[in-house]
């Protein structure tokens, strides 16, 4: 087979079979095919798409480059949840105790942030001690014994998306629906676990910026999931502002520990009982929707929920006296105030530029490379549909360094689009994608 050809065949909107796309991800993963073909082929995709056939079997090349998680040995139905990536999007942390907390085996694999997005790893790496190197053994030890277990992705889950993610981030080709499914289902595939729930993003902080081309990818995915025989199903969350109020890793942290409380923010706490609710129906725990929600709110006050999430950070080695104490978490040398610049209703608050303030602080990363800050962030004390006086206090910047945090406040006032008109509820929730029943 020779690249070329196949390179030739997807510019003409030619189908490629399965042999040809898994011989392309295998030689691409082994440096037998350079990047500069292998370029072309994505920006060809881009031009003409992948059916779903083909998306699936890119997907299962990826899965298959490397490693796969052997998850038989973990108790009951377990369950991932992934998604597309936010501002602000510190839900894992408080939904994964919840349902664990419930019974059902939460067997993740998370990433680092990169760019304006967040990650969960980094957010876990605030409680000293903590890690996500964890062996298959004692991942699996951990999940049968308290239900829960977060882990990085290793270098070789998925290699060829490693290697192809690289890729595209340089050739503007990552806003591909096909690449984008590809790429996020090749990894939860490896990671083995039988329930995958997508929170697939929508709005001005997310890949997907219109519904219309959300709901596309969320299909896909579920799509690629069921034919891989996993029960799979998305709902589509609002990212056209960050998510609850703190933005920047330890801030979010605590935000998730006050979420366990019962102190969330209301929109957070929507985006946590909605993808709740989809993983307790799906693993049987739960017959509808607004029971599982129930089941989600009693485990929070009962307080199960949060000593969970303590049980699960001493369990990875983390200090869990910053579960009960959260005062304990560094603080920043400087806290300034965000003042409005007129008074009025925000409308809205563009959650990319709120990102990029945060990675500015030093909270998240340029390159791969970078080191990041965790005590940096924002917090918006004022969100959509919220009123403001002129001058009122909108925002905080969290900042070590006085320049960095100047800058911050600029960008985040110019982040808020205050306007006269009271703007209306927008539901965190714009649509669900149910799972697919699997043929017998
Ligand atoms: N997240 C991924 O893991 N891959 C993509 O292509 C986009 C978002």
């Amino acid at each position: 087979m020779r690249m070329y050809d196949l390179i030739e065949k997807k510019k003409n909107g030619q189908e490629l079979s399965t042999e040809e796309i898994r011989w392309m991800i295998f030689s691409y993963t082994k440096d037998e095919i350079p990047d500069y073909q292998m370029s072309a082929m994505t920006m060809a995709i881009c031009f003409t798409g992948l059916n779903d056939r083909e998306t699936l079997d890119l997907t299962l090349a990826m899965k298959d480059s490397g490693d796969c998680l052997n998850l038989s040995g973990i108790e009951g139905v377990t369950a991932d949840k992934h998604s597309t990536g936010g501002v602000g999007d510190k839900t894992t942390l408080s939904l994964a105790p919840i349902i664990a907390a419930l019974g059902v085996p939460m067997a993740k694999m998370s990433g680092r942030g990169l760019g304006f997005t967040g990650g969960t790893i980094d957010k876990l790496e605030c409680f000293p001690g903590f890690t996500t190197a964890l062996s298959e053994e004692k991942f699996i030890k951990n999940v049968n014994t308290i239900k829960l277990a977060i882990a990085a992705q290793t270098a070789n889950l998925a290699p060829a998306d490693k290697k192809l993610y690289a890729l595209r981030d340089v050739t503007a080709t990552v806003d591909q629906m096909s690449l984008i499914a590809g790429s996020i289902m090749s990894k939860k595939l490896a990671s083995g676990s039988d329930i995958i729930v997508l929170d697939v993003k929508t709005g001005s902080g997310a890949f997907m910026k219109t519904l219309e081309d959300a709901q596309k990818l969320a299909e896909i995915m579920v799509r690629i999931g069921t034919m891989a025989g996993k029960k799979t199903a998305a709902v589509i969350t609002d990212m056209d502002e960050p998510l609850g109020n703190a933005v920047g890793n330890s801030l979010e942290v605590i935000e998730a520990i006050e979420a366990l409380s019962g102190n969330g923010p209301k929109d957070f706490m929507e985006v946590v009982y909605a993808l709740g609710s989809k993983i307790l129906v799906l693993a049987g725990k739960a017959q509808t929707g607004r029971e599982a929600q129930q089941m989600m709110q009693r485990c929070i006050t009962s307080g199960a929920a949060k000593q969970k999430f303590a049980d699960f950070v001493a369990a990875q080695g983390g200090d869990a006296s910053y579960v009960w104490d959260t005062v304990k978490f560094p603080k920043t040398a400087y806290e300034m105030p965000v003042y409005a610049p007129q008074a009025g209703y925000i409308k809205s608050i563009d959650a990319q530029d709120i990102g990029t303030a945060c990675m500015m602080l030093g909270g998240g990363r340029e390159t791969k490379e970078s080191t990041i800050d965790l005590s940096v962030g924002i917090y918006l004390m004022k969100k959509r549909g919220g009123f403001t006086e002129a001058k009122g206090h909108i925002a905080t910047v969290y900042a070590n360094d006085r320049a960095k945090g100047e800058a911050a406040v600029k960008m985040v006032q110019e982040a808020y689009n205050i306007t006269a008109e009271a703007a209306g509820q927008v539901p965190m929730v714009k649509k669900t994608i149910p799972s697919i029943q699997m043929q017998k």
